[in-house]
């Protein structure tokens, strides 16, 4: 963490959600105000996937977590998951040094065995290399959806539970959702103006904050990243009590 930057930005370290999770919403629209295609749009979003883990790193977040593909993305025309799917690669390829050496954590939550070959294996050899890292877990989801997570989930805890190798315990029902190990969500961030929650991290995201706003990912830069975090500062969790 960077406290100097936490001073510029205006931020209090005691203040700030451990886990986000973001909704990376409106590359698409973006792109049309622009005359321009879809992917060019979801281009400039890489560059801010890259600007806002940076900027997690240095704020000293604890866990972000990305919405990159959901299981209903393949709905798209065969174009744009492609576009979408090089995107995915291509940051694999070119970030995981960096994120290593800044001592990142990543991790992929979703249904990998619908992904490419060549993508899972990037993908797993990101999360073997990055393993041991405790600055900043990134977490992308890629082929995810909530329903889909719970199902499968609630799956392995009925076979784990029959066959004797583990407890009838809601703990051990978490320890197979994709997201074991992390934190909460605190902070659920939607940009380009949709209020939903679109199926993601529906049990993660129970007692998260949740924040919109109408700037789209593409020009959801620090200054906006900041701003959300100060709202988030705020807020009065009261997690159902007085
Ligand atoms: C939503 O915008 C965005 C997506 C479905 C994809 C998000 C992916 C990226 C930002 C790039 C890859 C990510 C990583 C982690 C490298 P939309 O296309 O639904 O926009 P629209 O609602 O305006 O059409």
């Amino acid at each position: 963490m960077d406290k100097e930057k936490l001073i510029q930005y205006g931020l209090e370290e005691q203040l700030l959600p451990k886990h986000v999770a973001i909704i990376m919403d409106g590359n698409g629209r973006w792109a049309k105000k622009r005359l321009m295609p879809r992917s060019y749009g979801h281009k400039k979003g890489v560059e801010r996937v890259r600007e806002i883990v940076r900027a997690s790193s240095f704020f000293g977040i604890q866990a972000i977590t990305l919405y990159a593909f959901s299981t209903e993305n393949w709905k798209r025309p065969k174009e744009e998951v492609g576009v979408l799917m090089s995107l995915l690669t291509q940051y694999l390829q070119s970030e995981v040094k960096e994120l290593h050496d800044n001592g990142v954590r990543f991790r992929m939550i979703g249904h990998r065995e619908g992904l490419s070959p060549s993508l899972q294996e990037l993908i797993k050899n990101a999360e073997d290399k990055t393993r041991e890292n405790t600055t900043l877990n990134l977490t992308v989801a890629i082929n995810y959806g909530g329903r889909d997570e719970l199902d499968h989930a609630a799956i392995a805890f009925a076979k784990d539970v029959v066959t004797g190798q583990c407890m009838l315990d809601s703990k051990e029902f978490q320890k197979r959702l994709y997201t074991a190990g992390l934190p909460e969500v605190d902070y659920l961030i939607r940009t380009s103006g949709e209020q939903r929650i679109s199926n993601f991290l529906l049990y993660q995201a129970a007692y998260a904050e949740l924040y919109f706003t109408d700037i789209y990912w593409p020009d959801f830069d620090t200054e906006q990243y900041a701003k959300a975090l100060k709202e988030f500062a705020v807020r009065n969790r009261r997690y159902g009590g007085l």
